[in-house]
Formats: structure tokens, sequence, C-alpha cells
């Protein structure tokens, strides 16, 4: 039979963007890998949350809670604020997704920062606006590039803290600044997607409640160990949490979802530990590789962004490592083809890489 000629029209900027490249997922049953390219939680989610998850599975006839009652009432009370204005969604990638459709039309303006995490990009680009880049200064965020690119077709300002690929930081004083300067007709997003990797960092959760302008992102997938799972969150003023409530779907993240994630944000002890963990490992690796002669970047988060000699080089560590079952993260499209993002695993993880990459660089002669 003659097919007929397509003739739907998807909305501008759904089929010319360029959808997200994620970390290499190896086949899950395959147990001897080493995965460090998609910043999980090495150590795996709290017991408890396991335990949660196992016990919701008695229930997976029913429909989820729609409000999210429980689980905004756990993240609240852990982090002091107020549940009423908290967003639940699957991953913060939803949440970042739902801004775009609730702020943004075709041809307004998002600004994102140089080495920005790319689903703000893709994001913007999904809903036809246009993404602006801010540039950096020597890898972190520059306020007063960003304020620079606002103008009347502003919508968002997307700023990661700290920052995806990089793992800069920017402190509260310079938060300030730019939340002062910002116009208040424009959203201001601070995703914290590894706020839990700095001691007593609230990501800006109590610049909320003087910032009305102001959205804060947290995310279930880094140290929460859940990033299966699909869990993230927002908290936002009153006007702000009922405008993107409007677009959410009635039951956008499931009982087990739920129930796993009430029972990890309750273990602040292991939240602690997790914490601690990457803190040694990070410390350790990043000395290490100065040892070799590596650059990285000074990390706040639960991985590093180290430079190599050419781009060359770079893609024949990352295809070595790759060859040892080692997955670390290329970079290219984050405009660092010199360097590959390495999560922190375990400490024996860190030291298999380190070996790795010290045999690779001395086999060479680059050592
Ligand atoms: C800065 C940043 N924001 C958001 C996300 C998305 O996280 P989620 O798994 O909650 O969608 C990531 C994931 O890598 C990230 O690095």
């Amino acid at each position: 039979m003659e097919s007929r000629e397509f003739k739907l029209v998807p909305n501008s900027g759904i089929m010319a963007t360029q959808i997200y490249q994620g970390g290499e997922q190896p086949n899950s049953a395959y147990k001897h890998i080493i995965k460090l390219n998609s910043n999980e939680n090495p150590l795996g989610p709290s017991k408890y949350a396991i335990q949660a998850l196992k016990s919701s599975f008695d229930f997976l006839n029913y429909y989820p809670s729609s409000s999210h009652k429980l689980l905004r009432q756990a993240i609240a009370d852990v982090h002091d604020i107020d549940s009423k204005q908290i967003i639940c969604g699957a991953g913060s990638d939803e949440i970042i997704s739902f801004i775009c459709q609730c702020f943004c039309a075709p041809n307004d303006q998002v600004i994102y920062t140089e080495h920005g995490f790319a689903m703000y990009r893709i994001s913007a680009l999904l809903r036809g606006a246009i993404p602006v880049k801010a540039y950096e200064n020597n890898r972190i965020a520059d306020v007063d590039n960003i304020l620079k690119q606002c103008n009347n077709k502003t919508k968002v300002v997307f700023l990661a803290n700290p920052n995806n690929p990089t793992g800069t930081f920017l402190d509260d004083n310079k938060l300030k600044f730019l939340l002062d300067k910002l116009p208040d007709n424009i959203l201001m997003v601070l995703d914290g997607a590894y706020a839990e990797y700095i001691e007593n960092f609230d990501s800006g959760l109590s610049l909320v409640e003087k910032y009305n302008n102001l959205i804060v992102l947290r995310t279930f997938s880094k140290i929460y160990g859940l990033a299966a799972l699909r869990i993230g969150w927002s908290y936002s003023s009153p006007e702000i949490s009922k405008i993107i409530n409007q677009v959410r779907g009635p039951f956008n993240i499931s009982s087990p979802a739920i129930a796993a994630a009430i029972a990890a944000v309750k273990d602040v002890d292991y939240t602690k530990y997790c914490l601690n963990e990457n803190l040694r490992n990070r410390e350790w690796l990043s000395k290490e590789f100065k040892n070799l002669g590596l650059n990285t970047t000074d990390s706040k988060a639960n991985f590093l962004l180290v430079d190599f000699k050419t781009d060359m080089l770079a893609q024949e560590i990352f295809d070595h490592l790759r060859s040892q079952n080692i997955y670390v993260r290329k970079v290219n499209d984050y405009g660092f083809p010199k360097s590959l993002r390495i999560t922190v695993g375990t400490k024996n993880d860190c030291r298999r890489i380190k070996n790795q990459i010290q045999n690779f660089l001395r086999l060479n002669n680059e050592i």
C-alpha cells in the first residue's frame, strides 16, 4: 500500500533542537563496570529508601498521590521551609521544562551561563525561545555578564550552583547582588542539583522569601542516589508555585518514587555520610591528578573536570578507560574538547581510575 504524504508540522523549535546526549547507560545486569559519567551517587540510596520502595510494591494498582503532600512535608521538615511552596517533578528536568512552558513564548530570550547544564538551552529551544549565552570568567559564572545580557525579551535566567560540568560555585554575596540587580519581571532559576555536596549550603532556599521572582531547584538524583526513580523539586514564592502547578500532570511522580524519596530525605545521617565520603575522595583524586600534572577545575560538587594536553589525548584516555569498563563523560558539547568529566566514585573507584590514567600516560610518554 502506498503511504500517504506526512503533513503534520510540529511547533517551531521542536525538530531543530538537538536532544540531550546523556552519559552511556550500560546494561545494568553487568556488574563489573565503574560508572562515573552521570554524577550519580556511587554509594547508592539510603537503606530506608530501598525498604520504602519495596513496601510500595504492594500498592502498584493504585494511582499515586497527586498532591505529593507527604513528600513535600518531609522535604519541608528537613529544610525548614513551607511545604505549600514546594512543587515535585519527575526529576528537576521536568521542572526546567515546566518553567519554560510557563514563562517562555517563541522568540523570548532565556539566559544560560557559558558552560551551564545543557537542559536549560534545550528546554528553551523546544519552546521556540532563544537561548542567550552569558560568558563565564575562568569557568565561573559572571553575574555582570548575566545582567548585561538581560533586555526586555528576557524571561528566564538559569544558573546552576555549583555548576555542571565545571563544579564551580558562586557565593551568597554574588547571588544576592545578581538578585538585587535582576529586573523583577525576569524569573531567576537557581539550580541546586549538587547543593547537598556543600556543607550547610541552602542553595538560595532562604532567599525565596525576599525575592518573589526566584525559583530554587533540587533533585533526588545526586546525593540521594535515586536517579532511576526520577524525582526533583522546586521552592519558590506562592505565586510562582501556583503557576508551575498549573502545568504539572496530576500523577507526574510514581508512588514508589515518592515513598523512596520521603525515606531518603529523612535519613539525614546517611546524607551526611555521603557528603563526607565525597569530600574525602574528591580531595584525594584531585591531588593525585595534580601529581600527574593534570589540571582540575576547583569543584564543589561530586565530579571533577580534568584537562588533558590535547583533544586527542582526552579522546584516547576516554577510549582506554572505556576498554577497562570505566565510563567517564566527554564534554565536547560543553566546549571542553580537551577535558573529561569524572564523577567522584568510591575510594576503590578513585584508585582504579587514577591508576589507569597514570599507566596510560606513562605508556604514551606523557609523564
Ligand atoms: C545542574 C543539573 N541540573 C539538573 C539536572 C537534572 O537532574 P534530574 O535527574 O533531577 O532531572 C542535572 C543532572 O545531571 C544537573 O547536572
